[in-house]
């Protein structure tokens, strides 16, 4: 067992007691995008069994397009600000601690989806995964009140009382398709190599900066794989990841949640670092790691109703007590059991179950 994993860990004005997050996972639970009673009560139930800390569901920001499915949850208006007020004080009273995950989807929506179905999609420059151009390029002004639309969301993250937050730059969503050449074919501001397309991101983290204050740590999750193409690769040497990470840390970043599929996966070779190994390595920032653990298989057959078996977790303690990363996050094990983290604290490594692939119709 890992006494790394119990240790405490602090960040700017945050301490934690352990090195367990809860992965963001998106739940369509809140009807017209209002958290209600039951979404505070399956965050609870995590605040009271020792996840370090809870990042939410991705909860989208006040631009019209920022959603494909209305049972989102979002992150602006009265109705859905006061369910995310509830979702802190329950979170709170358990002593947990939790970080909104900021998102918007981009492109990835479809027209007449979500929460405004006769909204416009935001996307960098009109310009599908395909390479097709499906609509004109936003302006100068549209995008930088996509920039705005994450720090208005930080702006409310802070009243609200949350305890860091988490800006979605992963899987192909909006951010992701800025840092994208197959998507990004602006021209000016934001367009150009890998790092003037990561300057959008950098912008979104220095405007959230203002809004937060300096006491409340920024978390940015990246990944290399995108939902349009799971072998794509932003970054395919440590030379480049590190000259792309350096535009967050330069912006004020805290944290980088490198989100892969498997932990215990190497990023490049000749050296057994995973992606949050390479990336704590190359900036110096601390960062999360995720994918698979406790789990044999990795989430894409998740919205599939695809099961997982069990695995040991052994392999997590080794990386955990090498100091590879800091933090370690949880998706499905946690999805399906409030209780998997105080089983593992406790040793009752037999009690941590196979993940039901039905699991997602239900708020355990
Ligand atoms: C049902 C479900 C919803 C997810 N929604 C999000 C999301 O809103 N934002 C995000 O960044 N990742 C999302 N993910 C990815 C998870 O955060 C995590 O990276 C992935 O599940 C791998 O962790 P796991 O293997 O422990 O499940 C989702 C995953 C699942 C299974």
């Amino acid at each position: 067992m890992s006494s790394s994993l119990f240790q405490s860990f602090a960040c700017r004005g945050l301490t934690l007691p352990n090195r367990f997050v809860m992965a963001p996972m998106t739940r369509s639970f809140s009807p017209d995008g209002v958290p209600g009673e039951n979404v505070a009560e399956y965050y609870e139930r995590r605040a009271a069994n020792h996840v370090g800390l809870i990042i939410t569901e991705g909860t989208v920001n006040d631009r019209p397009g920022s959603a494909n499915d209305a049972n989102y949850p979002l992150f602006h208006g009265e109705a859905a600000l006061k369910g995310w007020q509830n979702v802190v004080e329950k979170v709170h009273g358990k002593g947990g601690k939790i970080a909104p995950q900021l998102w918007h989807v981009g492109m990835v929506r479809k027209p007449g989806t979500g929460h405004n179905p006769d909204a416009q999609s935001d996307s960098p420059s009109g310009v599908t995964h395909t390479g097709k151009a499906v609509m004109d390029p936003p302006s100068d002004e549209e995008v930088a009140d996509m920039v705005s639309s994450y720090a208005r969301s930080a702006k409310s993250a802070k009243e609200l009382g949350f305890d860091a937050i988490e800006i979605h730059g992963a899987h192909g969503y909006l951010i992701d398709q800025f840092f994208w050449d197959v998507m990004n074919k602006r021209e000016g501001k934001y367009g150009g190599d890998l790092l003037e397309r990561a300057e959008f991101a950098g912008d979104v983290i220095r405007e959230c900066r203002k809004a937060v204050g300096e006491d409340m740590p920024i978390i940015l999750r990246w990944s290399q794989w995108k939902q349009q193409d799971y072998s794509a690769r932003l970054a395919d040497t440590p030379q480049k990841m590190e000259a792309f990470l350096n535009v967050f840390k330069d912006a004020g970043v805290d944290m980088l949640h490198c989100s892969q599929r498997r932990f215990w996966e190497p990023e490049f070779e000749g050296s057994d670092l995973n992606l949050a190994g390479w990336a704590k390595k190359l900036t110096g920032l601390a960062t999360i790691s995720v994918g698979s653990v406790g789990l044999n298989g990795d989430f894409f057959g998740a919205f599939a109703g695809q099961g997982s078996e069990a695995a040991s977790l052994d392999k997590l303690f080794e990386m955990m007590d090498r100091g590879d990363f800091d933090l370690i996050a949880v998706g499905r094990a946690l999805l399906q059991d409030p209780e998997w983290v105080t089983k593992v604290k406790e040793g009752r490594m037999d009690e941590l179950k196979d993940y039901d692939g039905k699991a997602l119709a239900t708020l355990y």
